[in-house]
């Protein structure tokens, strides 16, 4: 294939999340989170996994920076823990939680591997939960606190600060159909969700920015939703009732355009959107210098006039046919479309012009577990280079095509715990053997590394 070369300064990297390959849970003071509590409940995360242990990179993230250094990665985007930081989500920060955060962007540093910080990746602290989580519009103003905090420890070294990270499914997952910590399933209880993380994402972002960082952003996963049949009408308006609630939920407030009309009216049917108070759309709307997009899979959906849709989207029960992925799937059973993700960046760039965007996730679970390290200790994952290169492919095709993309976080640089679906599902460009913890970069790891290297294809 043709060769593809990627602008100068194009920003290389990979991308984990705290809960799920930090393990030490109890370490340091650390307090529990609404995922301790939710994968300790039997029956809500495959084979009673936990993060417990995870990946141990807690104790070993020395290790791990220096194979991240050997692959040549020139940024690596981590979640902060909160219940490190702040234990019982307010009241006294806990150093010694900072600490760790401090030793690890200095390892990083040392290297020069630039940080990228997502200071929210699902790991509530369970105190808060308790007093109704994201519901409770006090928990967005807790999440400003926490965000300074963690700034005021770090902002002399880390410059690129990202809020959430995929509010959508913390909303929807967590409290709409409860495949995700909290659990709690209440259409009403994800739209109060929804606003108060915009509102927790937008009271951080203005706090950071008064605080001096330099570079503030938040990761969405916005959809390609695209129809089943472009000539029915049913279709089309299932496409722009997933696209309300998946994307222009979030974009529009973003950028200032306040929430769609259409999507306050979905909502209305199931709660009086009270919760959004006088002057939060203001706040929602705070600068944003980067927008982080993680892209799988595409979206294709169908108008279900009948009600027999299966689709999860809070109050739209019935009325939406998600179609079972057509033509080659990742262990997950995703649908595997990197045009897919040019359309996408494409319609971001176009819709909301002028915002800088970066790929913060991409990659694919392959069944890497029933793949032994062979003789050169090598694990042969053809299936993730060709699925990371058709990706890469779609996203320099959307740079030719004018987007403004500024870089591309491979999801994720270890195997991990991979949520509702603990450890089965394997996304690493490295392996990680959860018996003895070892580290063995799988094929993939060496054509990312080569990748870099060339800065393309
Ligand atoms: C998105 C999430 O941010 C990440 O935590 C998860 O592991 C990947 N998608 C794969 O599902």
């Amino acid at each position: 294939m043709s060769e593809r070369r990627f602008p100068e300064n194009f920003v290389w990297g990979a991308a984990t999340a705290a809960y799920q390959i930090e393990g030490a849970a109890r370490d340091d003071g650390r307090g529990d989170s609404i995922w301790d509590t939710f994968s300790r409940t039997p029956g809500k995360v495959f084979a009673g996994h936990t993060g417990d242990v995870a990946c141990d990179h807690y104790h070993r993230y020395a290790d791990d920076v220096a194979l991240m250094a050997e692959l040549g990665l020139a940024a690596y985007r981590f979640s902060v823990a909160w219940p490190r930081i702040r234990p019982d989500g307010t009241g006294p920060v806990n150093p010694r939680g900072l600490d760790f955060y401090d030793r690890l962007t200095d390892a990083l540093l040392d290297r020069g591997i630039d940080p990228i910080i997502t200071l929210y990746h699902w790991d509530l602290p369970q105190t808060l939960q308790d007093r109704g989580g994201w519901t409770s519009r006090e928990t967005a103003e807790h999440f400003a606190d926490y965000a300074l905090a963690v700034h005021a420890r770090l902002g002399d070294r880390v410059h690129t600060w990202t809020t959430l990270n995929e509010p959508w499914c913390s909303a929807y997952l967590g409290y709409g159909n409860g495949v995700h910590a909290p659990g709690e399933q209440d259409a009403g209880s994800a739209f109060r969700a929804v606003h108060h993380l915009l509102l927790g994402h937008g009271l951080a972002a203005r706090a950071l920015r008064a605080a001096g960082a330099r570079t503030i952003g938040i990761t969405l996963n916005p959809a390609d939703v695209a129809p089943a049949d472009p000539g029915s009408a049913a279709d089309a308006a299932a496409v722009r009732l997933v696209d309300g609630l998946q994307n222009r939920i979030f974009l529009d407030p973003l950028t200032g355009a306040g929430y769609p009309a259409d999507v306050l009216e979905h909502v209305a049917r199931m709660v009086e959107p009270t919760f959004v108070r006088e002057g939060d759309e203001k706040v929602i709307a705070a600068p944003l210098d980067l927008l982080g997009i993680n892209y799988y899979s595409p979206t294709y959906v169908a108008g279900r006039p009948d009600g027999a849709g299966s689709s999860a989207y809070p109050g739209t029960e019935g009325a939406v046919e998600f179609l079972p992925a057509a033509g080659p799937v990742t262990e997950m059973g995703w649908q595997i479309e990197p045009a897919g993700l040019t359309r996408l960046l494409e319609r971001i760039a176009t819709d909301y012009p002028g915002l800088p965007l970066m790929i913060t996730e991409n990659g694919g679970a392959f069944p890497d577990d029933t793949r032994l390290p062979d003789g050169d200790g090598r694990i042969d994952d053809a299936d993730r280079i060709a699925y990371l290169d058709g990706h890469l492919r779609a996203a320099h095709e959307a740079i030719s095509r004018g987007v403004d993309l500024r870089g591309y976080l491979v999801w994720s640089l270890l195997d991990n715990f991979e949520w509702a679906e603990g450890y089965r599902k394997r996304f690493g460009i490295v392996h990680v053997d959860y018996l003895d913890q070892r580290r063995t970069p799988k094929s993939s790891a060496r054509w990312y590394q080569e990748v870099i290297s060339r800065n393309g294809l």
